[in-house]
This record gives C-alpha cells, sequence and structure tokens, in this order.
C-alpha cells in the first residue's frame, strides 16, 4: 500500500469524467488500498480515484469515526433517489472551504465491491451525501459548483463540521444488500 497525493482544484484532472472499470484485477485491488490509506490519513469521508489522479469510476467512503467501516463503490448508478436535504459539504481536493448544498434526502445505488461482487445500497443522512459528492467527482463535477453558498474554514471549524456531522449522522441507514 502507498499513500498518494491528492489533486488540488484547479488541477484540470477534476474536471474530467472518469471511465468504468472492465476488470476488477490486483491492480484495482492495490489502487482501492491506497485510495483507503490516503483517505484515512488525510481524514478524508470520501474520496474518488479521480483525486489520486487516475480516471476511474471508482469512490471509498467511510462515514465511522474509528475507520472501522470502508465502503468501496466501484462503477456505481443511482437506482433511485428521493427528497432533498441541505448539508455543509467539504472536500479534500478544495481545501479550507466548506459550502451549503442540496442533494437527495435518500439515494438507492448499485456498484461492485473490491471483489467484483454487485449489491445495492440505500443511503440517507450524510452518507447519502457523501455517495452523491462521490459521484459527482466521477463525473468531474466538484461540490463548489452546487453550492449556494462557499464558507472559508479554519482548523478550528472543520473540527465544529465534523463533529456535527458525527452527531447528525447516528442513525444514518447504511442497509446494503449484496448478491452475487
Ligand atoms: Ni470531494
Amino acid at each position: 500500500m502507498a499513500l498518494r497525493q491528492v489533486r488540488i482544484a484547479p488541477d484540470d484532472i477534476l474536471n474530467k469524467k472518469s471511465r468504468p472499470v472492465a476488470v476488477i484485477d490486483d491492480k484495482i485491488k492495490e489502487l482501492v488500498a491506497d485510495m483507503l490509506e490516503t483517505m484515512y490519513a488525510t481524514e478524508g469521508v470520501g474520496l474518488a480515484a479521480v483525486q489520486i489522479g487516475v480516471l476511474k469510476r471508482i469512490f471509498v467512503i467511510d462515514m465511522s469515526d474509528d475507520g472501522t467501516d470502508p465502503i468501496v463503490v466501484i462503477n456505481p448508478e443511482i437506482l433511485h433517489s428521493e427528497g432533498t436535504q441541505e448539508e455543509m459539504e467539504a472536500c479534500l481536493s478544495v481545501p479550507n472551504l466548506s459550502g451549503k448544498v442540496t442533494r437527495p434526502a435518500i439515494v438507492v445505488i448499485k456498484a461492485l465491491d473490491e471483489d467484483g461482487i454487485e449489491y445495492e445500497m440505500e443511503c440517507d443522512g450524510f452518507l447519502a451525501v457523501a455517495m452523491c459528492h462521490e459521484l459527482d467527482h466521477l463525473d468531474g463535477i466538484l461540490y463548489d459548483s452546487r453550492a449556494s453558498q462557499m464558507y472559508e474554514e479554519s482548523e478550528d471549524d472543520r473540527q465544529k463540521r465534523k463533529a456535527q456531522r458525527r452527531a447528525k449522522n447516528k442513525g444514518t441507514k447504511a442497509s446494503r444488500r449484496k448478491r452475487r
């Protein structure tokens, strides 16, 4: 495993569309492992492959406080979305800023995991926000282009935002239905 460098806006690659993964081989598994390591090292809750310079439709998310609930998302599709919610978002590729974005309240996604097994997952709360934010990365869209308001954020503000999210996030639904 290796730590990868996170690309920072306005790096052009962040605006490019990622391509589907054709075969999940050892190289892809290594990439996923590197993405998880990089996400944990940078204290992100999500990281898309494009953010480390790889234009493949892969992202990882971990909403837990202690890095024990990694979700690997390859070639995702949104099957269903409903409602709206407005949340504060931030992005490792857009440092020292946060912004208010409206997203669906619930999304159901279909994707492959790192073993190539297809699953569906119904997400609400901040997990739904994170899924939409990361999916946007795969299409070259950064959240600031969707934000109604952007704010400068100090390290203190960042910790406060994370604490608020943790409090709000209790009870968030991630019902995973895996099938082969
Ligand atoms: Ni991001």
